[in-house]
């Protein structure tokens, strides 16, 4: 019977070098981020109750991918649950193995988010992430690819606010010079401005460094009830608040493109949950798939005005040290984007800078109060989580 809802507690992260990972298989590349994990808790897998596994991929040769990535990570024979998402398929695996604990039903859990992309044919792989759209309007009538549909909110941001090419290369600058600081980035060179500008146009406006690239990667986090938190670590990091939201799969119903009405309803449900405002944030990891997604974000999030998402970047105000410093991994664009493994890996960076652990990366924390935003598809998902020191 459940009597009250628990408190529950990050106590472990761990995260696999993202990347081109052809060196290792899905079950391997999960292990990497699963053993640090128990290391960093101070638990084994005998000490877990629940797995999620947020994988998103439907071209692996095991048609049960959560299965073989659980057994090899040793955890056969506990609860599983395959969590899909999109690309906000982790940030799912997060929320139902919170939501076993939150109840009561499980003391210790873990979630994994996980995928292998690089490999699959380039074209397939175009394929397969534009169906995440609306296939039967979208992609079989107009073949709508993923570059294409953010071009479209690029369009319209640039002719209803006057956004420029130099913001969203403002925004792909700041991503490189914090992934040349993370040792597990996919991408860890610094760009310039004008590596951005004169870089191939892949769906105009966007261009290739507006892109966040096809990735490998996995990463893990483990949550635990208050007091099995409080008998393991003196620095737990709760999961504070959640607000989940969704929206209509077909573009021609959305009323413009200068947003993501997901985005806005589940800030608006994590901030009520957590009894905060964005201004109390110290650091925040948002889903910048493309430049102009990030741009987007600061506004509907509420980090800034919305129109006014590209003076803000441009002004530096998501740089470490400025109002809100946003993505300090290197977000999506130079950490990399391996679909299922993204929203876990956004817990792992938020609880590490609220630890201060972060090293050179280390944002001021001050309030204790980081967020993570997760979009799968064009806000066809959409996750934000407040997590608190
Ligand atoms: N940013 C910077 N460099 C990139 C890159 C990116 N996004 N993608 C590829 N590159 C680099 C590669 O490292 C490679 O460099 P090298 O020649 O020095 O080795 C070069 O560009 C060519 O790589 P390739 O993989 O052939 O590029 P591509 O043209 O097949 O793919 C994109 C480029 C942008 C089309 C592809 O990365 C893409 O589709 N990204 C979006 C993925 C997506 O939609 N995810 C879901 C979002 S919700």
């Amino acid at each position: 019977m459940v009597t009250s809802v628990n408190r529950v507690a990050i106590v472990g992260v761990g995260h696999s070098k993202f990347g081109d990972r052809r060196d290792v298989t899905l079950p391997e590349l999960g292990f990497e981020a699963t053993k640090p994990a128990f290391e960093d808790a101070g638990l084994t897998p005998r000490d877990i109750d629940f797995v999620s596994v947020g994988i998103s991929g439907v071209w692996y040769e095991d048609f049960l991918p959560a299965v073989v990535v659980s057994e090899y990570s040793g955890l056969a024979g506990k609860g599983l649950m395959r969590c899909e998402a999109a690309c906000a398929s982790g940030s799912a695996a997060v929320t139902s193995a919170y939501n076993m604990v939150r109840t009561g039903a499980s003391k210790a859990t873990v979630a994994i988010g996980i995928e292998k992309m690089i490999g699959v044919e380039p074209l397939t792989m175009m394929e397969v992430i534009g169906r995440a759209g609306y296939y039967l309007w979208e992609f079989h009538n107009f073949g709508m690819t993923f570059p294409g549909y953010y071009a479209m909110h690029a369009t319209q941001h640039f002719h209803r606010f006057g956004t420029t090419d130099k913001q969203l290369a403002a925004v792909a600058v700041k991503s490189h010079k914090y992934g040349s600081m993370n040792s597990n980035a996919h991408f860890q060179k610094p760009i310039t401005i004008n590596d951005h500008l004169t870089s191939r146009v892949v769906a105009w406006p966007l261009k290739l460094y507006d892109c966040c690239p096809v990735s490998d990667g996995a990463a893990a986090v483990i949550l635990a009830s208050e007091d099995l938190a409080r008998s393991l670590t003196d620095s737990p990091v709760w999961i504070d608040g959640i607000g989940i939201s969704s929206d209509t799969a077909n573009m021609s119903k959305r009323p413009d493109y200068i947003g993501l009405q997901a985005s806005v309803t589940a800030a608006q449900q994590a901030y009520r949950m957590s009894n905060i405002t964005p201004n109390q944030l110290d650091i925040a990891n948002v889903h910048d798939c493309f430049t102009i997604a990030e741009i987007m974000a600061y506004e509907d999030l509420g980090f800034c005005e919305k129109g006014k998402g590209g003076p803000f970047v441009e002004d530096g105000q998501t740089e470490m040290g400025g109002k809100i410093p946003v993505n300090l991994d290197g977000g999506l664009k130079s950490k990399g984007h391996p679909l299922g493994a993204t929203g876990v890996s956004m817990m792992v960076e938020l609880t590490r800078q609220l630890r201060k652990q972060a090293g050179k990366r280390q944002a001021a924390v001050k309030n204790g109060l980081a967020l993570a935003h997760n979009v799968g598809g064009t806000g066809h998902y959409c996750y934000v989580t407040v997590l608190r020191s």
